[in-house]
């Protein structure tokens, strides 16, 4: 075939969610699943019409590229794996769940001239990408923001609830807005966290105060056994005069000046796919391999969001404010 033959290592959730729309796009051709439970390699290579490969190294030998969509702990083995063998990454979020492993990821890419992608998918949403487009105006100068990112349990794959799988529900979860904020208002200079146990083994509600380079201060509140109360992530911007505020990935409202009017940018008219981001953050890895296009998550965001996770939880365990390097 021509285009990017495409192996899933991890066939659940994600790794279907993945595979169904690589199946989608023309130069791109999802040939090899591996999971370590063979059912689930087999059930999703009949759907997109693959092979369900007998190990990470059969599938390895077979690709040009490999979307890495097993839980949390295991992506850098197989990214290190995949990258050694020549093929290019897509890596889901987290990258890794330790700074250490992050760092020999970003090394091992940066030695490389494989395409390595971070699966940071809310960067493509279009309501996060509609804040972008409004905060880069001269109209909107953000002072401070208030983020909320909650969930209802922590049950579902039941793995997320296991600390030693996940690195811990801020990894989990909670990443994707700690990449969100980088993104939308740059360097973070210090966290200052508080946090408490409940339900899961493990801190699973937590209350953040960050600082930006750019002088902007945020709140971010994070709980794992709140509700599935929609819209349970939502980021409010404040600047003179003006607010942003945006329901989950399908609406961003705004207002500038005194006066009542507001204007909303809706999305419930889009897929989940394309509301969430999957299918553009697919087509980028896709342009990246074949086109040589920018990469749009790189490991050095996938580096520095785990950077954040883990000065999150030594301010949770210190009580102290810790400063980051920009
Ligand atoms: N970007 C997003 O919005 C998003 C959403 C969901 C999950 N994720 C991430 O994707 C990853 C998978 O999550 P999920 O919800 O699909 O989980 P899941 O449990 O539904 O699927 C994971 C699959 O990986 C398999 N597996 C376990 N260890 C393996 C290994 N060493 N090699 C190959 N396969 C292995 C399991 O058998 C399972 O089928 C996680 O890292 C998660 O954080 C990202």
């Amino acid at each position: 075939m021509n285009g990017v033959r495409i192996g899933i290592v991890g066939a659940g959730f994600i790794g279907n969610m993945h595979a169904q729309l690589l199946a989608e796009i023309p130069r791109a051709a999802v040939t090899a699943i591996y999971d370590t439970q063979l059912d689930r390699a087999q059930a999703l290579a009949r759907k997109v019409e693959a092979e369900a490969a007998s190990s990470l190294t059969a599938l390895l030998e077979r690709v040009d590229a490999v979307y890495i969509t097993a839980p949390n702990r295991t992506h850098p083995d197989i990214a290190l794996a995949a990258l050694d063998r020549g093929c290019h990454v897509f890596c889901e979020k987290p990258m890794a769940v330790s700074l250490e492993a992050a760092r020999a990821m970003l090394e091992a890419s940066e030695q490389s001239d494989r395409v390595f992608q971070v699966g940071h998918n809310r960067r493509f949403a279009p309501v996060y990408r509609k804040v972008k487009e409004l905060i880069n105006t001269d109209r909107f100068r953000p002072h401070s923001a208030h983020i909320k990112m909650n969930r209802g349990e922590l049950l579902d794959p039941p793995w997320v609830g296991q600390p030693d799988v996940t690195g811990g529900f801020l990894y989990e979860t909670t990443i994707h807005m700690l990449d969100m904020v980088r993104w939308l208002f740059g360097d973070v200079t210090s966290v200052m966290v508080a946090g408490s146990a409940h339900e899961y083994g493990e801190v699973d509600d937590f209350s953040m105060l960050l600082t930006f380079a750019s002088g902007m201060h945020a709140t971010l509140a994070s709980s794992a056994d709140a509700s599935w109360f929609f819209p349970f992530e939502r980021i409010e911007i404040f600047a003179h005069h003006a607010t942003i505020e945006t329901q989950e990935m399908v609406g961003v409202t705004y207002t500038e000046g005194l006066d009542s009017r507001l204007t909303t940018f809706s999305f419930h008219h889009l897929s989940r796919e394309d509301q969430w981001g999957y299918r553009s953050e697919d087509e980028a890895f896709i342009r990246s391999i074949l086109d040589g296009a920018p990469v749009t998550v790189s490991t050095w965001d996938g580096y520095k969001a785990v950077e954040l996770v883990e000065a999150c939880y030594r301010s949770l365990r210190t009580g102290e404010r810790i400063p980051l390097d920009v």
